[in-house]
């Protein structure tokens, strides 16, 4: 099955994105920092950022620093839990202007919406760090574990067979795969 690279950033980067995916920035403002993708009837959701790379923190505690930081923002702080942090090897790699690449993998308890019920999403998160651009390149998969039934997102009813949720080999074939076109958008 041939699949195409799509643009990112204007195609300032492009990658090989799973099917079923909506581009967030259809629905709503998205910062222009992020590219923003939901799977069209799971709560997956992907997200492909570019941050200021923060240069007082080492290689191998970059990941779980922007872990932590998302966690905060979503206020998941203590309720959120790194289960394991890798190097990339780059020689998996498209993407060659990466000094090093990291896969984080963890969970948040997040609730939606300011509901009390919290759900587990499971988060696995690569960083790809740029000094050179002073960017810290992060893609985030998150992969909701289970819809707590009290949510606002457990709408049930639907008698066809959804389209197939996200897998990791998809958030991988993601990572793989991803390009840069155009320095000119760390600029
Ligand atoms: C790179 O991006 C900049 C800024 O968006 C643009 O002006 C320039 O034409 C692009 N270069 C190429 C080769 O596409």
């Amino acid at each position: 099955m041939a699949q195409e690279s799509r643009p990112l950033f204007a195609g300032a980067l492009s990658a090989i994105l799973p099917p079923f995916l909506q581009d967030v920035s259809e629905l709503r403002e998205i910062p222009d920092n992020q590219e923003v993708f939901a799977h069209t009837s799971t709560d997956q959701s992907i997200i492909v950022e570019l941050l200021e790379y923060q240069e007082g923190v080492s290689d191998s505690e970059a990941a779980r620093y922007h872990f932590e930081d998302v966690a905060s923002s979503n206020d998941a702080e203590g309720q959120s839990e790194v289960l394991s942090v890798e190097p990339l090897p780059l020689a998996q790699l498209t993407l060659t202007d990466c000094t090093n690449a990291w896969l984080l993998t963890g969970h948040q308890l997040v609730a939606k919406f300011n509901e009390e019920a919290r759900n587990t999403v499971n988060i696995h998160m690569a960083l790809f760090r740029l000094p050179q651009h002073t960017t810290d390149l992060l893609v985030t998969f998150n992969d909701p574990a289970a819809i707590n039934p009290s949510s606002s997102s457990a709408v049930g009813g639907a008698s066809l067979a959804p389209p197939s949720p996200w897998t990791y080999e998809d958030f991988s074939r993601l990572l793989c795969s991803l390009q840069l076109h155009n320095s000119s958008i760390f600029g």
